[in-house]
């Protein structure tokens, strides 16, 4: 079968196709990892680099003018394409797709709105089953994905094998940063939270405070390359059970900042850059990044040890992408268990992972969504 995948959450856009046999869980048959077609992502980042930030209301402008181009690039780069009537362009051949997956939420209102519009749209017009799917699940569905291309970091990924149950997930993006317990496919246990901040969130909010460019994850992970990891203390919150906070680590680093440069806690955030030479801001990204990378993996070593039984971290969401977070995680917990991550290009928002979301919730035996009822929600939980 093949699943045509649609993604707008925030400010990509992006449509994929995937091909796969999906096998009822129940049979004892083995499940194949389903084959990437085609994946095409159109990224907001260069209109909202001068903002330093997503404007919600930008964002959906810029899905509707991208997102029926992205669907077509994404037959087009799948083969699925055929001669049309009089035309000398070939038309997407919807007689090969077999269901329409969409992100429904989480994600901003708006963003949310020209993707689900646009997946109802087409389930009504051309008779295809339509999956309503949870983005955080398609994070965690992207270390499904067969192919790693990615060669600049060495991860214990084998791309032939998929994660095994039961798993600890870390999922780690711009609004959310949970530890999820999976026993099979589509069983989902929140087992540990942030209460406030999201990891993502947070490097994005002390990028803009060391004046390093949007989106704030890359940049703080290219500064800290030059930068001394230990130069600055920074507080490890003591948040009990599996549960994070990353709000105060935020006002630690501002806090340091100010101290650093010798200006008063009321000096404004946005001008404290100036004041900053190259090396303290790969110093405060190093330093960072470093404390970052322990709050993550500590609780996570700590819902490992409550979980003995897990056989494979699953690392999941943009900040997975984090070169000092994969070889730590590898480091500590590789002779545990296995250790997952998403190839690079599908750490952060795409719609190949949507698809493989689909692909295993079709093989649970999920029923679709009735595309005249499909609601989306800002904010929901995953189970
Ligand atoms: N190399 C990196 N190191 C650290 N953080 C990174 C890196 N690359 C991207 N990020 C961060 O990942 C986040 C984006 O991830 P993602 O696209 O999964 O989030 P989102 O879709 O906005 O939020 P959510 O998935 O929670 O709805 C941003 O906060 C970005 O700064
Ligand atoms: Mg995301």
């Amino acid at each position: 079968m093949k699943i045509l995948a649609i993604e707008s959450s925030c400010d990509e856009t992006a449509a994929a196709i995937i091909a796969g046999e999906p096998v009822n869980s129940t049979s004892s048959a083995p499940q194949a990892m389903p084959e990437l077609l085609s994946s095409v992502v159109v990224s907001q980042i260069d209109i909202f680099k001068s903002y330093g930030g997503v404007i919600p209301e930008v964002a959906a402008r810029s899905h509707l003018e991208a997102i029926l181009p992205v669907i077509h690039q994404a037959f087009v780069g799948a083969g699925l394409t055929k001669k049309s009537g009089n035309s000398s362009a070939p038309e997407d051949d919807w007689d090969q797709i077999d269901a329409i997956a969409v992100t429904h939420t989480p994600g901003l209102l708006g963003s949310l709105l020209i993707g689900t519009l646009t997946a109802r749209t087409l389930s009504i017009l051309h008779d295809k089953p339509l999956y309503a799917i949870h983005h955080l699940k398609s994070h965690i569905y992207a270390n499904w994905l067969p192919s790693t291309d990615d060669k600049t970091i060495e991860t214990s990924y084998d791309s032939t094998k998929a994660p095994e149950f039961p798993l600890l997930s870390l999922v780690v993006s711009g609004g959310h940063t949970q530890i999820i317990r999976m026993s099979e496919h589509n069983n989902f246990e929140i087992i540990g939270t942030t209460l406030d901040d999201a990891v993502g969130e947070c490097y994005d909010k002390i990028a803009k405070i060391l004046g390093l460019p949007y989106p704030g994850g890359p940049s703080i992970a290219a500064a800290a390359k030059n930068g001394n990891p230990d130069k600055y203390k920074l507080p490890i919150p003591q948040i009990k059970d599996l549960d994070f906070s990353f709000s105060g680590l935020k006002t630690a680093v501002l806090r340091a900042v100010q101290k650093e440069v010798n200006v008063p806690i009321s000096y404004p955030s946005y001008k404290l850059a100036e004041l900053l030479s190259t090396q303290q801001k790969a110093d405060f990204a190093a330093s960072f990044q470093k404390t970052a990378t322990k709050i993550l993996l500590d609780k996570l070593a700590k819902a490992l040890s409550q979980y003995p039984d897990t056989r494979s971290i699953v690392i999941a969401g943009g900040v997975s992408a984090n070169e000092d977070l994969r070889n730590t995680a590898l480091a500590r917990f590789s002779n545990k268990t296995k250790v997952f991550f998403p190839a690079l290009k599908f750490a952060g928002d795409n719609a190949a992972m949507v698809g493989v979301a689909a692909f295993y919730e079709i093989a649970s035996g999920i029923k679709p969504t009735d595309p005249y009822k499909l609601n989306i929600m800002p904010r929901s939980e995953i189970c």
